[in-house]
C-alpha cells in the first residue's frame, strides 16, 4: 500500500464542500471574496478545536476566561497602535488594476513588476489601514466611528483588572478568549488561511518584569506539545523566530508557531513578548492606573504580557491538511483509493457512525435505537444507504473514527461489530457495553 498526504489546498477545498465542511459564503450569489462558512460537519469539528484550546487554557489554575464585544471604545485603538500604525503597504497596477501588498511581493521587491502581469506602470506604495470601520447610532458623522476589533487581545488588557480582582489571582496568571477578529487584507487567499473575518484564541498571560524571558520559554513548549498531543505530526512543525525588522511595534521577542501548509511553512500561531506596552499605553490614554499591587512584597509594577495566538480557522485547515491521507492498494482491477481524514477522535466532527446492514424495518430499529442511546454522549451519524463498504468509506473520508454495524446476527446476539477508521480491524461487541467500549477506546487513538 502507497500512503500519499494532500498535495494542493484544492483537494480539500472539494472535500470540504462535497462533505459539508467549508463552503465559500453566500454562494448563491457567486460568493464574497475570502469569506467562508462552515457547513453541518465543519461546525462541528470547528466547535471540537475551539473546546481543545478552550480547554488546554481555562482548565489551568493559573487562566481565567473570559468574552469581550468586538466594538470597543475608539481610543482602543488608538493605545494599541492600531489606528497608526496597523497598515501594510499597497501598490496599483495602473495596466490590469490589480493591488497587491508591497512588501510581501517577490516580483516587486526583486523588479518593481506587478505580480499579475508584469508592467512596471504601478503606483507609489501606500499605507492602508487594515481595520474595518463602521459607525455607531443612527447618524454618521465622524464622531461615531468604531471598528471591527482586528484582534481579540484588546478586550483582554482592557479588562485585565476586572479579571484580576473578581477572580483574585495572583501574577503570575492568564485571561484566555476565543473570538471574531476583522482584517481588510489587502491579499486574503488559500481558502482558510487568510481571510478578513476570521477566529482567533489569544492567551494573555501576566507575569512580573524579569520573568518574561523565563514564562516566553515555557509557553514556547506548552504550545509546542499542544499541537502534538492533538496528533499534528512533528515533522509538519516548525519555530520561527523573529528577527528584529519582523517584530511587530509591540513586541519585545516573538516566535512564530509555522505548520507545513501545501504552499509551504507558513505561520500558524504568533508567541509574543508584550513587554508592558499594552498596559502602560492603557494607562496613558484612559488616564487610569493599571498598576499590579503585589503583596507579597508589597510592591507595584505593571505586568509584563506574553500572549500566544492562533487562528481558529487556520490551525482548522492545518487539522485538515495533517489528517488528510490517500491509500493507495493494487488490486485485480486497477487500483484502489481509500480516503482518510485520520483526526485526532476530540478534533473528529462524528465519533460514531451507526450502519444497519440492511433497510429492514428489524434491523433499523434497533440501530435507531442505538442511535439515541450514544447520541447522549457523542456525535453521531445514522446512514442506511449503499452497501457497507462504501458507507465506511464515507466515513473515513470525514474522519469518524468508529463505525458500528447491526447485522442480522445482531438480533440473536444483542452485540455489534466495531470497525476501526485507521486500523480497518473489526470487533464484536455486547450492545450494553458499547459505550463503554467507545469512551476507553476514543482515548486510546
Ligand atoms: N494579538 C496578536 C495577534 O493578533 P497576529 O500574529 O497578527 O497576532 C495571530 O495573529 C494569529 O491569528 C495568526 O498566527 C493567525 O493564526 C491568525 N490570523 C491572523 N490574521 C489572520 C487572517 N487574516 N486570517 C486568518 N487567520 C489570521
Amino acid at each position: 500500500m502507497v500512503t500519499k498526504s494532500v498535495q494542493d489546498l484544492s483537494t480539500l477545498v472539494s472535500l470540504s464542500k462535497r462533505r459539508g465542511f467549508v463552503f465559500q459564503s453566500s454562494e448563491v450569489y457567486g460568493g464574497l471574496g475570502s469569506c467562508w462558512d462552515y457547513g453541518p460537519l465543519g461546525s462541528l469539528m470547528k466547535a471540537n478545536v475551539k473546546r481543545a484550546w478552550w480547554n488546554a487554557m481555562t482548565r489551568r489554575a493559573d487562566i481565567v476566561g473570559i468574552d469581550a464585544a468586538i466594538l470597543m471604545h475608539p481610543t482602543v485603538w488608538k493605545a494599541s497602535g492600531h489606528v497608526d500604525g496597523f497598515s501594510d503597504p499597497l501598490v496599483d497596477c495602473k495596466d490590469c488594476k490589480t493591488r497587491f501588498r508591497s512588501d510581501n511581493t517577490e516580483s516587486y521587491l526583486k523588479d518593481k513588476k506587478c505580480p499579475n502581469c508584469g508592467s512596471k506602470n504601478l503606483s507609489e506604495p501606500r499605507q492602508f489601514n487594515l481595520m474595518f470601520k463602521t459607525h455607531m447610532g443612527p447618524v454618521e458623522d465622524s464622531g461615531g466611528i468604531v471598528y471591527l476589533r482586528p484582534e481579540t487581545a484588546q478586550g483582554i488588557f482592557v479588562n485585565f483588572q476586572n479579571c484580576q480582582q473578581s477572580s483574585r489571582y495572583k501574577v503570575p496568571f492568564g485571561i484566555a478568549q476565543i473570538g471574531k477578529s476583522f482584517r481588510n487584507e489587502i491579499t486574503p487567499g488559500n481558502f482558510i488561511f487568510r481571510t478578513r473575518e476570521f477566529e482567533q484564541m489569544e492567551m494573555q498571560y501576566f507575569v512580573k518584569p524579569g520573568t518574561d524571558a523565563k514564562f516566553f520559554e515555557e509557553w514556547k513548549e506548552t504550545r509546542w506539545n499542544f499541537y502534538l498531543k492533538y496528533g499534528i505530526k512533528k515533522e509538519n512543525l516548525q519555530f520561527h523566530p523573529h528577527g528584529p525588522t519582523e517584530l511587530a511595534h509591540y513586541a519585545k521577542a516573538a516566535v512564530d508557531v509555522q505548520y507545513k501548509f501545501p504552499m509551504g511553512f507558513s505561520e500558524l500561531e504568533g508567541i509574543h513578548n508584550r513587554g508592558d506596552f499594552d498596559l502602560s499605553q492603557h494607562s496613558k490614554f484612559s488616564g487610569k492606573s493599571l498598576e499590579y499591587f503585589d503583596e507579597a512584597n508589597k510592591e507595584k509594577f505593571i505586568p509584563y504580557v506574553i500572549e500566544t495566538a492562533v487562528g481558529c480557522d487556520r490551525l482548522f485547515l492545518a487539522f485538515l491538511c495533517d489528517a488528510y491521507r490517500e491509500e493507495v492498494t493494487k488490486n485485480d482491477e486497477g487500483e484502489d483509493t481509500r480516503v482518510v481524514l485520520g483526526l485526532h477522535p476530540q478534533i473528529a466532527p462524528i465519533k460514531v457512525a451507526i450502519l444497519p446492514l440492511s433497510k429492514k424495518e428489524e434491523l433499523t430499529s434497533v440501530a435507531l435505537k442505538l442511535r439515541e442511546e450514544l447520541c447522549e454522549d457523542f456525535d453521531v451519524m445514522y446512514d442506511e444507504s449503499a452497501s457497507i463498504g462504501k458507507r465506511y468509506r464515507r466515513q473515513d473520508e470525514i474522519g469518524t473514527p468508529f463505525c458500528v454495524t447491526v447485522d442480522f446476527d445482531t438480533l440473536n446476539d444483542k452485540a455489534v461489530t466495531v470497525r476501526h477508521r485507521d486500523r480497518m480491524s473489526q470487533e464484536r461487541i455486547d450492545c450494553t457495553q458499547l459505550n463503554t467500549y467507545i469512551v476507553e477506546n476514543l482515548k486510546k487513538f
